[in-house]
């Protein structure tokens, strides 16, 4: 393989250098192109565009693998726990006794907000929608410390950032959730893990000690590990461009949930629930619902399905499937919208229009069901992709720092009107 590329343009041929990844991916790298040739390239979506290069997770559409820091997802979410993931994306290894112990501690710290924070949360109207309160609330967190704003931060300010964050927002989403209820927040407590910690937050109660399940325990260790960093997503682009203008890590999140709330991204975990309710009122007849999707003249798409990234399966959602199965059997649980996504997808993937666009169920299509399954209402699902998604989102920020990677700004082609004079108001 060649080290260079050559593009010929009119009569001058140009050199460019190829890049070659660790995993064989290749890249031409056009940084010098605009000022050699005075071209730019235009890749509307950036599908064929990297914009970093980076050593967290890397993912292959076609084979439909997914690694962090080389460890295989399957592995993680067979034998790892979500703490031990979040340390392994943010320091680059899998932690020792001691590191995980002293990170466990160092966020456990760190888990109570602010109690004037207590005011956001009632100043939303109860039935507001989490996402809008969650990018809120974490962009807050800098009001309440500071520090995250210095222009200068050393290594330790920048990890002092991180453990707040990480800490707290398994605060603020468990309160959100308690405050959507009409219920009394409960406080964190410094004997529970990470996990079981968010999860006393968020279905215990004040009048009574409350046993969480081990069973919803692991499956939500499982859920956050699945999706706590999927490379150059949109949201995860998001929070690096907001970063990379050297705003601070709250406000760089911030702007990433916010992306990730789409029905195109995150939030079609929401809609995925949503589609399965409508097709189950309409008496379940998922072939109608099938060649509605098909329907170029039908707006509706088929939650769940199809991929910018995966062209085979999502290797998320076939552990997320198996756990569906795992988990309702052990909660006992006959959920009918989980019968009717089996038959969603046994019919799409024999269908010549989701073959031909290899289209396959993701990693949103059957989360929803387990996040049912669990306790938690469907207005609460993209919130708890957040949650997964914040040790990845934390991850590429850092990385994209140390690299010292500069502000991004891409360029465009300009197709609009050319050289018009002012006319006053009296004469247009
Ligand atoms: C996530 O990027 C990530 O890594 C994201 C994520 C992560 O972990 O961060 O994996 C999380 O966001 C998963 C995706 C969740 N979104 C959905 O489930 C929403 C439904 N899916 C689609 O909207 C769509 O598949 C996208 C947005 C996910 C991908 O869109 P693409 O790759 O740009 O595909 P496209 O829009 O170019 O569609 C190609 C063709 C089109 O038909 P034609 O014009 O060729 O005839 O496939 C069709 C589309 O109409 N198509 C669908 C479809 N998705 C694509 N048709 C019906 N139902 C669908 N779901």
């Amino acid at each position: 393989m060649s080290d260079t590329v050559q593009l010929k343009i009119d009569d001058k041929t140009y050199e460019l250098p190829v890049v070659k990844g660790t995993e064989d991916e290749l890249a031409i790298d056009i940084t010098k192109l605009r000022d050699l040739t005075g071209y730019v390239t235009l890749d509307i979506g950036y599908k064929n565009t990297g914009a970093t290069k980076s050593a967290i997770t890397f993912l292959d559409g076609e084979v439909g693998i997914l690694k962090y820091r080389g460890y295989p997802i399957e592995q993680l979410a067979e034998k790892s726990s979500f703490l031990e993931v979040a340390y392994l994306l943010i320091y680059g290894d899998l932690p020792t006794a001691d590191q995980i112990g002293n990170f466990q501690k160092q966020i456990n710290h760190h888990t109570l907000v602010h109690e004037d924070m207590k005011k956001f949360f009632d100043g939303f109207p109860s039935d507001s929608h989490p996402m809008g309160q969650l990018t809120t609330l974490v962009s807050s967190l800098s009001a309440f410390y500071p520090d995250s704003l210095k222009p200068i931060q050393t290594a330790q300010d920048v990890n002092n950032t991180i453990i707040k964050l990480l800490a707290k927002m398994t605060t603020i989403v468990s309160w959100i959730y308690k405050k959507s209820m009409g219920h009394p927040v409960i406080y964190p407590q410094n004997k529970y893990d990470y996990v079981t910690n968010f999860l006393h937050m968020t279905f215990g109660q004040r009048t009574e000690e409350v046993t969480i399940d081990p069973v919803i325990v692991d499956a939500m260790n499982v859920l956050l590990i699945l999706h706590a960093d999927h490379e150059q997503n949109c949201s995860t682009s998001t929070v690096r461009i907001v970063g990379s203008s050297e705003s601070n890590l709250y406000s760089s999140v911030s702007a990433g949930i916010s992306a990730l709330w789409g029905p195109l991204h995150g939030g079609a975990n929401q809609a995925v629930i949503e589609m399965l309710e409508k097709i189950k009122e309409d008496g379940g007849d998922t072939d109608k619902w099938i060649n509605k999707a098909k329907d170029k003249n039908d707006p509706f798409r088929l939650m769940g399905f199809g991929h910018r990234v995966y062209k085979n399966f999502d290797p998320r959602a076939k552990i997320i499937k198996k756990a569906c199965d795992d988990i309702l059997e052990k909660l006992g649980i006959d959920d009918e919208v989980l019968n009717i996504a089996k038959r969603l997808e046994e019919v799409a993937l024999k269908d010549p229009y989701f073959i031909e666009r290899k289209l396959y169920p993701n990693v949103d299509f059957y989360s929803g069901i387990i996040y049912r399954a669990l306790g938690f209402p469907t207005d609460m699902f993209t919130v708890l992709f957040a949650l997964g998604r914040l040790p990845g989102w934390i991850a590429q920020w850092k990385e994209m720092k140390e690299n010292k990677e500069p502000i991004g700004r891409p360029r465009q082609i300009y197709v609009g009107a050319v050289d018009r004079d002012y006319v006053p108001i009296d004469k247009r």
